[in-house]
């Protein structure tokens, strides 16, 4: 009898062992799919950067929550419908009226310190589908924040540029810099100053572009205001 109890424990003890050197393996071959934890941050923060809104890590957020009711009540306001009606007038007149600039639907816009995002609006209602707005301060949902002088985006990944802040930036030699960096060659810079009465005050805007060949210059009106609008081509 003592001896049964013997034999039956030896072969249990076998069992266990050759299960466990089963699972052994198996947990030894099953190589992990990735060595790094998917949540785990990189250690390279400049990996993470959006080239745009279409495929941006950074600004994943706005794409799943929907705007607020306040929003809602702002974007309906006379004033804001007549803001982006004098943005959608200026951008349509740049698609026609003039052949220097082709906006099509696929055109990717980068729009540099703007605002509330009047401008964006207007060009995502014009049916543009990959429009970024960059400011200091985010405005949920079209802008979002950014340093105007260290944009958080790829080289040449836009195919256009618009801004109507430069003549107030601290550096403008920096913020065009920027700018330029983010465009493609060939892409287009438009940037509005406050109405320009001279040719020089006209070449003293287009010296600060380093990269780009001077297009047109045109006067303009936007949201009631008398501007100059300035448009470079980037061929560098
Ligand atoms: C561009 O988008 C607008 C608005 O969504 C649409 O009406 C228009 O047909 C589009 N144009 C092209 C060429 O796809």
């Amino acid at each position: 009898m003592e001896r049964h109890i013997e034999s039956l424990l030896n072969k249990i003890s076998l069992t266990l062992t050759i299960i466990s050197t089963i699972l052994l393996l198996y947990v030894y071959l099953q190589t992990p799919q990735t060595c790094i934890h998917p949540t785990t941050p990189l250690s390279k923060p400049n990996l993470k950067f959006p080239s745009s809104t279409c495929d941006s890590s950074l600004l994943h957020h706005h794409h799943y929550i929907p705007p607020s009711k306040k929003t809602h009540k702002l974007w309906s306001s006379n004033s804001w419908k007549k803001q982006v009606f004098s943005y959608t007038h200026f951008f349509n007149n740049l698609k026609f009226n003039d052949d220097v600039i082709t906006i099509r639907n696929e055109t990717r816009i980068l729009c540099v310190s703007a605002g509330a995002g009047h401008v964006v609006m207007a060009l995502k209602q014009m049916g543009v589908e990959d429009v970024t707005g960059v400011d200091v301060v985010d405005t949920f949902p079209l802008v979002s924040k950014a340093d105007m002088f260290n944009l958080p985006f790829f080289d040449h990944v836009f195919d256009f540029a618009f801004t109507e802040h430069l003549d107030e930036a601290l550096f403008p030699r920096r913020y065009v810099g920027e700018m330029e960096r983010t465009v493609r060659k060939g892409g287009e810079l438009v940037v509005l100053v406050e109405d320009c009465d001279g040719e020089e005050d006209v070449k003293e805007i287009v010296g600060l572009f380093e990269k780009s060949e001077f297009v047109s210059a045109f006067k303009v009106n936007l949201v009631g205001a008398r501007m100059t609008r300035i448009i470079m081509r980037r061929n560098k």
